[in-house]
């Protein structure tokens, strides 16, 4: 089976690839896998600033993997990739609502061209199956006393991130419902975990606090996230792209609903620190309220749900930012940049 990861350099992109090659390990080691599927991985990746083969590294040599710097908006390159592959697993994108405020143009570029670009490449290509990586936050901002969003929920996008997630939603629907690709979706809530760009919430809030720093706050710290540790989306991933039926979308959530505050204050508890590292600064313009996601379909059709609590999702993220401080002091320095440029040329760096 090949699978062609796009975005695979990324957080979520590269735990899932440690994830498949870890649960299916080459078929002709010695181990429990001996018989059983053996994927090949090509992880075709940009590597903007948010992609990182030092997420890779112990892999880089496994005789599954292959990776391919380059581009989903580039028809040739992802045509010439096409028919050595049975399975894609979407996932590059430009993923920072703050960034999508400040110049929304690589979204649109990436999010949109990009995915359209391989669906016209995989539509006759004779594909089993085309996985699509998608957000809960396409679904819009809920009311506290809302319920959850589920796969009815229609899309009420309100940024530039979410807008251009949903409309590659749409656009991978459509060639199911047109030309017959078969296509599964899946609309995630918020990840956090090892490997996480520190722009996000969780890392930024660990990182900052490593370097003791404050804590910026937006608004009034009262906006809610359902959490889900970054494993358990890998494993519900892995499921939807074995079992999930064509055609259809599944949404995943933490059950795990905390404000930014909480958040917040459960790290400062965990890395013994006082809550006056806590600082309020102007909220993000059109921030979404509340996400949370009602999963009961991915529960009851594939069995799939969060195993590790937000405590102990909590406690392995602190942990592994501990101990990984030159992973992340490179990119909060910028040096892992200047690295890959030297390697990789100055395409998309
Ligand atoms: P990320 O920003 O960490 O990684 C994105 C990856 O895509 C990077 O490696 C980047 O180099 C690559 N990339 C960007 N543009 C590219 C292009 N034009 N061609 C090839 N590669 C390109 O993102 P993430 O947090 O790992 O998110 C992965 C996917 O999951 C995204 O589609 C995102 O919308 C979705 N998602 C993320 C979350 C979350 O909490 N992080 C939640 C739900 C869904
Ligand atoms: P983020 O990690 O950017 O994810 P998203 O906006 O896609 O949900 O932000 C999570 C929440 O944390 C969101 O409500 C915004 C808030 N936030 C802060 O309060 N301060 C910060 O510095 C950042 C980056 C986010």
């Amino acid at each position: 089976m090949k699978l062609l990861i796009t975005g695979g350099a990324g957080f979520i992109g590269s735990n899932f690839i440690r994830y498949i090659l870890k649960k299916y390990p080459a078929r002709n080691a010695s181990h429990s896998n001996a018989g059983g599927p053996d994927y090949h991985i090509i992880n075709l990746d940009l590597l903007t600033y948010a992609g990182n083969p030092e997420n890779l590294k112990d892999i880089e040599s496994n005789p599954n993997y292959k990776f391919v710097h380059g581009d989903i908006c580039d028809r040739k390159l992802v045509d010439s990739l096409m028919p050595e592959i049975d399975l894609i697993v979407h996932f590059a994108a430009e993923s920072h609502v703050d960034r999508s405020i400040l110049n929304s143009t690589d979204f649109i570029r990436t999010n949109i061209i990009g995915t359209h670009t391989l669906l016209e490449s995989a539509k006759n290509n004779g594909l089993k199956r085309f996985h699509h990586i998608s957000t809960d936050e396409v679904f819009g901002s809920l009311e506290l006393n809302w319920p959850s969003f589920n796969e009815k929920t229609p899309y009420d996008p309100r940024s530039p991130y979410s807008a251009s997630k949903a409309a590659s939603d749409h656009l991978v629907r459509t060639y199911f419902h047109t030309f017959g690709l078969p296509i599964t979706i899946s609309n995630c809530s918020n990840n956090y975990g090892p490997y996480q760009f520190p722009e996000k919430f969780i890392p930024l809030i660990i990182t900052n606090l490593l370097e003791n720093k404050k804590i910026p706050l937006y608004g009034d710290g009262l906006n809610v996230r359902d959490w889900l540790y970054v494993e358990d989306h890998c494993a519900a991933i892995d499921l939807i792209i074995h079992n999930g039926r064509i055609g259809e979308t599944y949404c995943i959530g933490g059950r795990s609903e905390k404000t930014n505050l909480e958040i917040a204050q459960k790290i400062l508890k965990l890395m013994d620190r006082k809550n006056d590292q806590i600082e309020y600064v102007a909220d993000r313009p059109g921030h979404d309220k509340r996400y949370s996601i009602d999963f009961s379909k991915i529960q009851e059709k594939l069995e799939w749900q969060p195993q590790t609590s937000f405590a102990d999702g909590l406690q392995k993220t602190i942990e592994w930012y501990k101990n990984n401080p030159s992973w992340w002091k490179n990119i909060k320095s910028g040096e892992y940049q200047k690295y890959y440029a030297k390697q990789y040329g100055k395409n998309g760096l």
